[in-house]
């Protein structure tokens, strides 16, 4: 025991947690993705194949992967070596962290592109670019900015930089403080645009987009989509909240603060999907227009409502805010690991890991452009091919592993100590994360290979052989 790598910071109380853990759900996931991906994807049917996603899949992984945390004391990959050893397992579980490790780097390349367009947007907006724009003015206004990639490297730059300054503090000093404004203003504001849009006359158009399903419209892609999103908005899979539950003291409830998590990022989520559909919906504009959807839309209704131009500057700072509280969740994983098992500072662990995700970055930006045309897995570009494979493949994988783990290989008493459950309630927790939650995603991956989605389902295959390798071997020690 005495080898065992601890954690050594710790939140200061159960509400700081909870805050963090929100402030990295809550993010560019959910008031850009959230929104892009329904419009793609037809709708209800998909909002209700992800909302059935993140009831029975999502909230059982972040259970499971706060407890895994809080039981592994360490970053993900020396926790789940802790875990491991403690519970008589093969070490080839540390794959796991290794897998959520790399899908988080992979992740943030992509993400700071996207966040240095919220960034764009907000100084725009500051500098009065969306007064009196109209709504064909905002579609161009957008295609500009992407056409164009010293720009986006520009702003990429700008936010990795941001990035890596906070996390170099520490979770503490660098976390804590952001936070506490930060989510009650983002709510504020999404209430403002709910009562605007309810002036569009479209609002009732985009509440039954968003909650009349109609199934003739989902694809098993879709359903793939609409899973990994669930694990992509709750912050699971890759060893973030592994790491924030490794910083959670035994008194503190897991049960409750994931029960806050799940709800508020599912409602910050709906909120901003009610807003955007209304205003594609009152301007005649696509649903499905792609990742442009929220920076095409927003601006149209700040020109038009009564102090826009405030409500749309502090629109941009708060989306810039959600973004950075999550970019930073998605590298101390690793931060964590370099200053843990190999004794290298915060700060030059940031450094290096910034300027690798950085260049990693440019594929995204050229996605956008110059290389628009470039297919990676099949028709998809850079950007989508990535998209794909961590947010598709390498989360869910990282969960269903999650599930495994404490379902079938942790002693039950430390399952018990961690997770505070009722006999009852226990149980059919159990049951689910036994199987419900791992045969899902099983289903999911299983399904888009009948459905002839080849890359996919090779991807899907490989990785889950190697989950079950890891598994088998596993129970024979
Ligand atoms: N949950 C974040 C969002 O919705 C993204 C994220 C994924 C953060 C995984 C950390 C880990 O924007």
């Amino acid at each position: 025991m005495s080898q065992l790598k601890l954690s050594k910071d710790s939140w200061s109380s159960q509400t700081v947690f909870i805050m963090a853990a929100i402030g990295s759900a809550v993010g560019l996931g959910n008031i850009w993705k959230f929104p892009y991906i329904t419009g793609e994807n037809g709708g209800g049917a998909f909002v209700l194949v992800y909302l059935a996603c993140v009831l029975l899949i999502g909230l059982p992984v972040l259970i499971s992967e706060i407890a895994l945390g809080r039981s592994g004391k360490a970053n993900p990959i020396q926790g789940m070596a802790n875990l491991a050893r403690e519970n008589g397992a093969s070490k080839l579980w540390v794959l796991l962290g290794f897998n959520g490790v790399l899908a988080g780097a992979l992740i943030l390349s992509f993400y700071t592109v996207i966040a240095g367009w919220a960034f764009a947007y907000f100084f725009q907006s500051l500098f009065g670019v969306f007064d009196r724009i109209t709504a064909t003015e905002v579609g161009a206004h957008f295609d500009h900015l992407l056409a164009n990639p010293y720009e986006l490297i520009f702003w990429h730059t700008f936010v990795t930089v941001v990035t890596v300054l906070i996390v170099s503090r520490g979770v503490k000093s660098g976390l804590e403080k952001a936070i506490n404004f930060m989510m009650p203003g983002l709510l504020f504001i999404l209430l403002v645009l709910l009562g605007y849009s309810t002036t569009t006359g479209s609002f009732g158009q985009s509440f039954d987009f968003l909650f009349s399903a109609d199934f003739s419209k989902l694809t098993w892609e879709s359903v793939l989509v609409a899973m990994g999103h669930a694990f992509f908005t709750l912050s699971i899979g890759l060893g973030t909240m592994m790491v924030y539950g490794s910083y959670l003291s035994q008194e503190y409830s897991i049960v409750k603060a994931s029960l806050w998590i799940a709800f508020a990022d599912t409602a910050v989520a709906l909120l901003a999907g009610l807003v955007i559909f209304s205003i594609v919906f009152a301007n005649g504009l696509e649903a499905s227009s792609g990742p442009g959807l929220l920076f095409q839309t927003l601006p149209i209704a700040f020109s038009q409502m009564t102090a826009g131009w405030f409500f749309g500057t502090l629109f941009f700072a708060l989306v810039v805010m959600a973004a950075l509280s999550s970019s930073i969740s998605l590298i101390e994983p690793i931060v964590s690991w370099f200053d843990q098992n190999w004794g290298i500072k915060r700060v030059k662990a940031a450094c290096i890991l910034g300027f690798i995700i950085w260049f990693v970055g440019f594929g995204t930006v050229l996605s956008f452009n110059e290389w628009q045309d470039i297919h990676f897995i099949g028709e998809r570009t850079f950007f989508e091919s990535l998209d794909l494979i961590t947010t598709n493949i390498m989360l869910p994988l990282g969960g269903f592993l999650m599930t495994i783990f404490v379902a079938w290989v942790m002693r039950s008493k430390e399952r018990e100590k961690q997770i505070e459950l009722s006999t009852n309630k226990m149980k059919l927790f159990l049951f689910v994360l036994k199987w419900i939650s791992p045969v899902a995603v099983m289903v999911v991956f299983a399904s888009n290979l009948v459905a002839g989605e080849i890359a996919i389902a090779m991807l899907g295959v490989a990785f889950l052989m190697y989950a079950f390798y890891a598994w088998n071997v596993s129970r024979k020690i």
